[in-house]
């Protein structure tokens, strides 16, 4: 693998789906290789793959691949078709929060519904295609998101961020991490304080090596070292990803981007959420319709098998929390920059170009 595919969190070769394992980095770089959709789910729900864009185009090649077992298997049209619908539904249920992962299903079940007299081989051929698109969309999403909110990042600015919301967590360069790229890419100095991000340390492992990997200037902290660092002066803005946004702006990212928010607001420094358009869930009207996952209790009591806490304590462990738009300064798209987030001004955004 050479320098520039590091980054790569997943592609498609020879009809398989090859999904980088991201719980092995930063020690190591091994890619399983999904031969079924069923591979697929398993990836997502153990996060082998994480990030709401990341999931979302697993998930569309999760269909492609249901698509060629589903031909592999001779089925006629019909069964095809149902065989893709169980998929679609077990790759919905992976997980819950990140709408990524039902727009991306939305998106091949449009493309079944427009093209309902194809062969179980046009289908197959169709859905790989619709996936193929979603990557590299995500890709060029991305680099726009960057272009547009690296004017918010000033020169010499100490940014805080949180989890990974980078090129591992989506097709490539990152939402928030991809504003950053693109703040140093303009020749602006930059450094990053990193969030671990307890408890799977997505800061620590997965953003602190790919800042490495760019040479860009880091430091990881933990996550109850940021109000100390904001109460000091030390930080100027604060970005992060998404996982879902409301119509108002409500946004849910991993748990502690709310705690971010607040402390952020006390300190009067700015806090951007990064992300695509298709984070974005104009069916609920608030964060309190979004559903957080809530994951195995041995996530926080034991690291690396190893149990820490008691054995017979209680542990509840949200992967998220809700961030209000009230907290929010901006959020940033591929189709601009929404400061102090509102339906209306969210709504809008559909309407634009990219730009
Ligand atoms: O549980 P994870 O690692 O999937 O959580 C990821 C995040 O919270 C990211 O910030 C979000 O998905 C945006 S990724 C561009």
């Amino acid at each position: 693998m050479d320098k520039e595919n590091e980054l790569l969190s997943l592609y498609w070769q020879d009809n398989h789906l090859y999904i980088l394992d991201q719980r092995l980095l930063p020690q190591r770089s091994e890619y399983i290789k999904c031969v079924t959709y069923c591979d697929v789910v398993s990836s997502i729900c153990n996060m082998s793959v994480r990030g709401a864009p990341a999931i979302g185009i697993s998930a569309a090649y999760g269909m492609a691949a249901a698509a060629l077992e589903a031909c592999e298997k001779g089925f006629c049209p019909e069964q095809v078709r149902s065989y893709l619908k169980k998929a679609s539904n077990e790759l919905f249920q992976a997980r819950p929060t990140a709408v990524n992962l039902a727009w991306a299903l939305q998106r091949t079940d449009q493309w079944l519904t427009s093209n309902s007299k194809a062969t179980p081989q046009q289908i197959f051929d169709g859905l790989l295609e619709e996936a193929d698109k979603i990557f590299a969309e995500d890709l060029e999403n991305n680099r726009q998101i960057g272009a547009n909110g690296a004017a918010l990042v000033p020169h010499n600015a100490s940014v805080l961020t949180h989890c990974n919301a980078g090129a591992l967590a989506t097709g490539g360069y990152g939402t928030a991490l991809g504003v950053i790229r693109a703040a140093v890419s303009q020749g602006k100095n930059i450094h990053v304080y990193v969030d671990e991000t307890r408890p799977l340390l997505q800061g620590a492992r997965l953003t602190a090596f790919e800042l490495n990997h760019d040479q860009i200037p880091a430091t990881l902290i933990t996550d109850s070292c940021a109000g100390y660092l904001m109460s000091k002066g030390k930080v100027d803005l604060i970005v992060t990803g998404a996982d879902r946004i409301a119509d108002n702006g409500d946004t849910a990212n991993k748990i502690g981007t709310y705690s971010l928010a607040v402390l952020a607001h006390h300190h009067n420094i700015p806090i951007y959420v990064a992300a695509p358009l298709s984070t974005i869930d104009l069916s609920i009207s608030s964060g309190d319709d979004i559903v957080i996952e809530e994951r195995c209790g041995t996530e926080i009591s034991h690291i690396n098998n190893h149990c820490l806490a008691p054995p017979e304590v209680n542990v509840y462990n949200p992967a998220f929390d809700v961030t209000p738009a009230e907290l929010i300064t901006a959020i940033i798209t591929e189709c601009g920059i929404v400061h102090n987030p509102t339906p209306d001004k969210i709504k809008k955004l559909f309407t634009k170009e990219k730009s």
